[in-house]
């Protein structure tokens, strides 16, 4: 079978989200497979090239996964001609730096979210990426989770006929790391390092509910530092200075109104970490990362309120499973799949550094809605 191979570089593959999703879950993955079937027959090998500041670390990792290539130096790699895209998962910090360099070089661009620390850095990226006539893509993942795949496909479905309201309920206990060691970054803590939850997570929020329920044309925010001592990586305190929990409404066209709580101070008392109810007026639904139940209107029950009594209903009985009815890869592997297919073949891609725009832009306005006291309508980029 003839293959095709496609140079990728990849910074910030010693992360978290580099390491564990981008390389081993999506190109390794692809890999495995025999690189990526092409419409003409062929396959797409992804040749990968490991950046990042610590050559040991990146030695370390290629040996691990059989790989050759790695370099300390960008702006080498960014000059070889062999390198036809950038990823970026690098801290939040450092990535509009990079982003700006490959874009120079010429290189197509796909990145994590967010795409830039503020709105105006945004927007360059993407008019300079456009103005280059580059490709860019940048990670929406949570999209292609099986759960809100299901409910997308019940909103196309026309199952809830008219949308009144959605609410997102987000989070999990962050340790503060003194006498269990924290499970995320300490940067995320740091206003100054990029961190913060409504620069990590509105920019999620953004994408989804732009993609599955229509343009988001308002915000309302409260946000709070709930823990202000945390204890980073080498068990020294430090303050946190970002946000931890927001509290966030969301007007989206049609009259929907999204509420959706985003918080790393919550305990969970649910299924998933993270599920969004929609109720509309034919049926409701609630969706985690994996699973996806449903309420039709024939089949809701009529409670009636008296706290003389027990509950005397099962309430979480009461609702349907919504079976899978496709096989679900990895999430971001299926997007890099698309992504790769976007660059090689011109397939239509969406999510593109304007959507990754857009959703800093929520960002941005959401901390200024918090800052300000007030709803802040969003304008069209
Ligand atoms: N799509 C998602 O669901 C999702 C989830 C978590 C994080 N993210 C995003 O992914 C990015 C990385 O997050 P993470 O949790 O993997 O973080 P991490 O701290 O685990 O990894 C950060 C990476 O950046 C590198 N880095 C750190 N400081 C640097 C510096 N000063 N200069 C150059 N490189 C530096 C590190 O070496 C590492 O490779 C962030 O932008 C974050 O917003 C996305």
């Amino acid at each position: 079978m003839d293959r095709r191979t496609i140079g990728i570089a990849l910074g910030g593959v010693t992360g978290r989200m580099g390491y564990r999703q981008h390389l081993v879950r999506s190109l390794l993955a692809i890999r495995e497979e025999g690189g990526l079937p092409l419409r003409d027959g062929s396959r797409l090998w992804p040749e990968l090239v490991l950046v990042g500041r610590s050559e040991a670390k990146l030695r370390e990792i290629a040996e691990r996964h059989g790989l050759t290539d790695w370099s300390t130096d960008l702006t080498a790699t960014l000059a070889r001609p062999d390198i036809q895209i950038y990823f970026d998962a690098q801290v939040t910090s450092q990535r509009e730096k990079a982003l700006r360099m490959a874009i120079d070089a010429g290189k197509h661009i796909y990145t994590e979210k967010p795409i830039a620390e503020d709105l105006a850095a945004a927007v360059d990226l993407a008019r300079l990426a456009d103005g280059a006539g580059l490709k860019h893509g940048v990670v929406q993942d949570k999209l292609f989770l099986p759960g809100l795949r299901k409910l997308d496909r019940l909103v196309k479905g026309g199952f809830f006929g008219r949308i009144l309201s959605i609410r997102g309920e987000f989070g999990y206990w962050v340790f503060e790391g003194d006498w269990q060691p924290a499970q995320r970054p300490s940067w995320n803590y740091r206003a100054a390092d990029g961190g913060g939850i409504v620069v990590d997570m509105f920019p999620h929020w953004h994408y989804v509910l732009e993609q599955i329920f229509g343009r988001v044309n308002a915000v309302t925010a409260h946000v709070t530092t709930h823990v202000p001592t945390r204890w980073d990586e080498n068990g020294d305190a430090y303050e946190a200075t970002a946000d931890d929990a927001a509290y966030g409404i969301f007007e989206i066209e049609g009259g929907v109104v999204a509420q959706i709580n985003s918080s790393w101070a919550v305990r969970v008392y649910r299924d998933e970490l993270v599920e969004f109810q929609v109720d509309g007026t034919e049926g409701s639904a609630v969706a985690g990362l994996r699973n996806c139940r449903i309420q039709h209107r024939a089949t809701t029950p009529k409670p009636v309120w008296n706290p003389d009594l027990p509950a005397t209903e099962d309430f979480r009985s009461q609702w349907q499973v919504v079976p899978d009815n496709e096989e679900f890869d990895n999430g971001f592997k299926s997007q890099w799949e698309l992504f790769l297919r976007h660059v090689v073949e011109d397939e239509p891609y969406t999510w593109d550094l304007w959507a990754g725009a857009r959703g800093v832009q929520l960002a941005e306005l959401g901390l200024q809605s918090a800052r300000e006291g007030r709803r802040i309508e969003v304008p069209a980029l």
